[in-house]
């Protein structure tokens, strides 16, 4: 099988890491990729957002399948296109993955699902801002309704930065604080069928004790210990089939994976977000742990033959985010990054990086992912930071509570 994978974070270096452990992968190209990315696949630099030219890249290498990455493609209709020229993608339709392109529309979806999940307004105006932070109160949830590379969202006590929040963004969906440990829960669709991946937990703050801003992900661990029993069943029952139903009904069926984030509240499981692709870094710990080859896999999804439930392997992944300073503000870039290898539990998956001569230098704001594993989380936690005080990239930042 002939695979071509868009993307260039740590995500698609692991899927392209999985995808060469795969013996029925006989070919793997990437675009635009990474350093990291570079010594497995052959790496192609045209524009990922380019519909034509994503698939005019995947005629030309006569790929058998597309696997598409991150969500701006997705939007920019990238896996429409693919599709339309008959090569078999990975990846939601432009209009299913409004289901992340906006949160106003995922709402919607929501509510015509009968989906759980918080009570939310659409706000466009100061007035109707002011409003629905009255009505739903402390502590303050205002999401950027279109894409923010998950920085989007802020979470606050202080009416002022909320309302500040609301006027810098077009639209705003505004809703209820949703109160529990969140859970990442990722399944498999093929527009009728889905599949659940194990449960994961992302860090979503930049700093140690879930402080500071929002980010993409600063780490993550599976799998989750502390899950009450029969939590993916439910997630599946509540959540995942009654939206890919929803989806179908509408004549936008899902292919590809859903992403659901939750809280797990008082009142059971709320959906605080849903994307159109693989989290990062959840996917980085969850694809060390598939045991279920991976092309098959995501070809039944693209190819409407979903049937196999992924397995997983016993023991635990935890992995860490090494992040350029600056990050998840402007992050700099162009340092040379030292200290790249690996051990016998513990490797390196490359985000923002490019080698420049002999040197890798970062070149993005999350520029490494440090994948550890083990039969339990304690041991699977000191492999991921044994390997990170290897690491040397001056001004970078990382979490030393992962999986803590
Ligand atoms: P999102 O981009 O929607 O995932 O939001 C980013 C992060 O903001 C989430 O992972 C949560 O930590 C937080 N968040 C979003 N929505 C809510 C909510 N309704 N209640 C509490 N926290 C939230
Ligand atoms: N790790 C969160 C995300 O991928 O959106």
């Amino acid at each position: 099988m002939r695979v071509l994978v868009i993307g260039s974070g740590g995500r698609e270096h692991a899927l392209c890491r999985s995808l060469r452990l795969d013996p029925e992968v006989t070919e793997l190209h990437c675009a635009p990729g990474n350093a990291g990315i570079a010594d497995l696949a052959v790496v192609h630099h045209i524009d990922p957002l380019s519909p034509e030219q994503v698939t005019h890249l995947a005629m030309g290498l006569d790929a058998d399948l597309v696997v598409i990455g991150p969500e701006a493609p997705l939007v920019a209709g990238v896996s429409d296109a693919v599709r339309a020229a008959g090569i078999p993608v990975f990846g939601p339709s432009k209009d299913a993955a409004m289901i992340e392109g906006s949160k106003a529309f995922a709402k919607e979806v929501m509510t015509a699902a009968g989906v759980p999940t918080a009570r939310a307004r659409v706000c466009a105006t100061r007035e109707e801002a002011e409003r629905a932070l009255a009505e739903f109160g402390a502590p303050y949830v205002v999401k950027d309704d279109g894409l923010a590379a998950g920085k989007g969202v802020v979470v606050t006590d202080d009416r002022e930065e909320a309302l500040r929040h609301a006027e810098r963004c077009e639209r705003v969906v505004i809703e209820e604080f949703l109160d529990g440990p969140e859970v990442s829960l990722f399944a498999l669709c093929d527009g009728n069928t889905a599949v659940p991946l194990q449960p994961a937990q992302d860090f979503k703050r930049a700093y140690d004790g879930d402080k500071g801003p929002n980010t993409g992900g600063m780490g993550a661990y599976t799998p989750l210990p502390w899950a009450p029993e029969g939590l993916t069943d439910q997630v599946m029952r509540e959540v995942v089939r009654p939206t890919v139903e929803e989806l179908a009904r509408r004549g936008t069926p899902y292919t590809g994976v859903l992403y659901v984030g939750l809280a797990l509240t008082s009142q059971g499981p709320k959906v605080v977000e849903f994307n159109a692709r693989f989290g990062d870094p959840e996917t980085q710990v969850l694809l060390d742990r598939l045991q279920t080859p991976l092309a098959g896999l995501l070809m039944s999804c693209a190819t409407g033959t979903l049937k196999e439930e992924p397995r997983f392997r016993d023991g635990s992944a935890v992995c860490v985010v090494i992040a350029a300073e600056g990050y998840p503000g402007d992050p700099v870039k162009g340092d040379v990054i030292k200290g790249l290898t690996s051990t016998e539990h513990a490797y390196v998956l490359h985000a923002g990086t490019m080698r420049q001569g002999d040197d890798i230098v970062s070149n993005g704001g999350r520029v490494l992912t440090v994948v550890g594993h083990g039969p339990d989380q304690d041991s699977a936690r000191r492999s991921a930071y044994e390997l990170v005080s290897k690491i040397e990239l001056r001004g970078s930042h990382h979490r030393t509570d992962i999986a803590l």
